[in-house]
């Protein structure tokens, strides 16, 4: 498991939410707590029902991000955590946009854990090829506006060079970083309970 130092906790409690301690903030309960809200569920089934429901979708089910989480709970925790950071730092980015790309940012469809399975066409350098191929897999399966595209494509800023242009894009790239943290925290705790699609 890994440890922040005190100083990563206080920048990241500053950022995310100056209101709370960072105990509070860097909580993995917070996940929890998201996961059970009636109204962030609400939020993710009125703007995303058709990628939630999908077939394609469903798939992210099977393929794991990290430790015992999978990329669809992954996905939904991006999208929660980005509902969230959105309102707290009152960036008003657009919600259905940002609930969008936050679902599809990791639409890569293949178990990158796994150096032969199909579409995993750079194994070595996932983490700078996946941003694409989940656009190019997103851009195929969904109409897709150009912020969507701009989450999608640039999410894992700084490790790849195109920097986000859009505050949508910038949000979900703070959220991404946000719930792996929470889940890397979590990592031994229980799966997803909700159904969202
Ligand atoms: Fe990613
Ligand atoms: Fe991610």
């Amino acid at each position: 498991m890994h440890s922040l130092i005190s100083d990563d906790k206080d920048i990241l409690g500053r950022v995310m939410d100056g209101e709370e301690s960072v105990s509070d903030i860097l909580d993995p309960e917070l996940l929890d707590q998201m996961e059970r809200s009636e109204e962030y569920r609400s939020i993710l089934r009125r703007h995303g029902e058709d990628i939630l429901s999908s077939q394609n979708y469903q798939r992210l089910k099977s393929f794991i991000q990290h430790g015992n989480v999978t990329v669809y709970e992954h996905c939904i925790h991006v999208a929660l955590c980005a509902i969230r950071l959105n309102e707290k730092l009152s960036i008003r980015g657009k919600r259905r946009e940002l609930v969008r790309g936050a679902l599809l940012h990791d639409y890569f469809l293949y178990d990158w854990h796994n150096a032969d399975a199909p579409g995993n066409i750079h194994p070595k350098l996932h983490g700078f090829y996946h941003p694409g191929i989940a656009l190019k897999n997103a851009t195929r399966d969904f109409a897709l506006s150009e912020r969507e595209k701009d989450i999608i494509g640039k999410h894992m800023w700084p490790l790849t060079v195109k920097v986000p242009m859009c505050r949508e894009a910038w949000v979900v790239c703070m959220a991404d970083k946000y719930a792996s943290t929470l889940e890397t925290l979590r990592i031994r705790k229980g799966k997803i309970r909700v159904d969202y699609a």
